[in-house]
């Protein structure tokens, strides 16, 4: 996933626009948090205006979403508040309306905002890890640590959707008022993540408050924290989060990587031993998943994805090479 670091970011400096994107219904406006400029992938926090509605359909990228303001009604259910939907790429939701609005925020996970109006499943789709719950009453909160080494006490989360291959994870998580943890932190993945509520201090990034986003990419410093009266936030990783700990303020991105790739040398010598003696570029066959291949191509279930990835790259003002 090649996204630039956006840190920090906060939605409420900037205003809505519409979002007018091809195949979408009027009446929603959205604020565009991070992209990939390559595939088109985003974030965004979106606007559902009063009197929206959208017949069934189905999005050609895996799609998140969490309502964090009013309802919208799916099918003959209400998704209030808290609501999470996860829907692989592909796979259809019932028609959608709102009688009061809603505000939510929308991540497209392996390509461009995309809606294709059908009352069933794209023929390629898989409704693998299909679910809408609410994230505030579905779930308990586990204290500190789901990941060895772990955060500072006082640091909690809910995990809502977790990849077994990849690590990949999207989470709830809240600082108690008077969270602190004093050490640096950097992952093996990147991260992003937006806060529903709450400020938060970073040694690198100043206080980040309510509306305020990131998008992390791999071995960037971060910490030590603080919080003075707590925060709610939704996060996410395209891997596995890792915890390298460090006290080091100056170490640079690339000394992280080495530092990282030492931790493999130490730990798992054989195989970091193999990985060298491989060449590059040349990955490991998985014969226990012959078909996974982790990129673009396998969660975007049509070439059409690629039509919409020059329309919203072009609605955006990007510059974006035709393939
Ligand atoms: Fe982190």
């Amino acid at each position: 996933m090649a996204r630039p670091h956006i840190e920090p970011f906060v939605d409420r400096d900037v205003g809505f626009k519409k979002f007018t994107m091809k195949g979408f219904k009027p009446g929603l406006q959205h604020k565009t948090l991070s992209i990939d400029k390559d595939n088109g992938a985003c974030t965004m926090t979106i606007q559902y205006d009063s009197g929206f509605k959208q017949p069934p359909g189905f999005s050609y990228s895996e799609c998140e979403m969490l309502i964090m303001e009013g309802s919208l009604k799916v099918g003959d259910k209400m998704a209030r508040k808290g609501a999470y939907f996860f829907v692989p790429a592909g796979v259809h939701l019932p028609a959608i309306s709102s009688d009061e609005g809603a505000f939510a925020l929308i991540f497209y996970n392996f390509g461009p905002p995309s809606f294709q109006e059908s009352d069933r499943d794209h023929d390629q789709a898989d409704r693998t890890g299909f679910k809408i719950i609410n994230a505030y009453e579905d779930l308990d909160w586990i204290m500190v640590a789901r990941r060895t080494p772990g955060v500072a006490p006082g640091c909690c989360s809910k995990v809502l959707t977790f990849d077994e291959k990849t690590g990949a994870c999207t989470f709830l998580y809240c600082m108690v008022p008077g969270f602190w943890q004093d050490n640096i932190s950097y992952h093996d993945c990147a991260e992003e993540a937006y806060h529903i509520w709450g400020t938060s201090w970073m040694m690198q990034f100043g206080n980040l408050p309510t509306g305020g986003y990131f998008w992390r990419p791999a071995y960037i410093n971060h910490g030590c924290f603080a919080s003075q009266n707590g925060i709610l936030a939704i996060g996410r990783t395209d891997g596995d989060l890792h915890n390298h700990f460090h006290h080091d303020p100056y170490s640079t991105p690339d000394e992280n990587q080495e530092r990282a790739a030492q931790v493999w040398a130490r730990q798992r010598p054989t195989t970091y031993k193999w990985i060298l003696s491989n060449g590059h570029n040349h990955g490991p066959h998985d014969f226990a998943n012959p078909n996974d291949h982790y990129d673009p191509i396998k969660y975007n279930v049509a070439d059409i994805a690629d039509v919409h990835s020059h329309d919203y790259m072009h609605s955006l003002g990007i510059h974006h090479e035709h393939k």
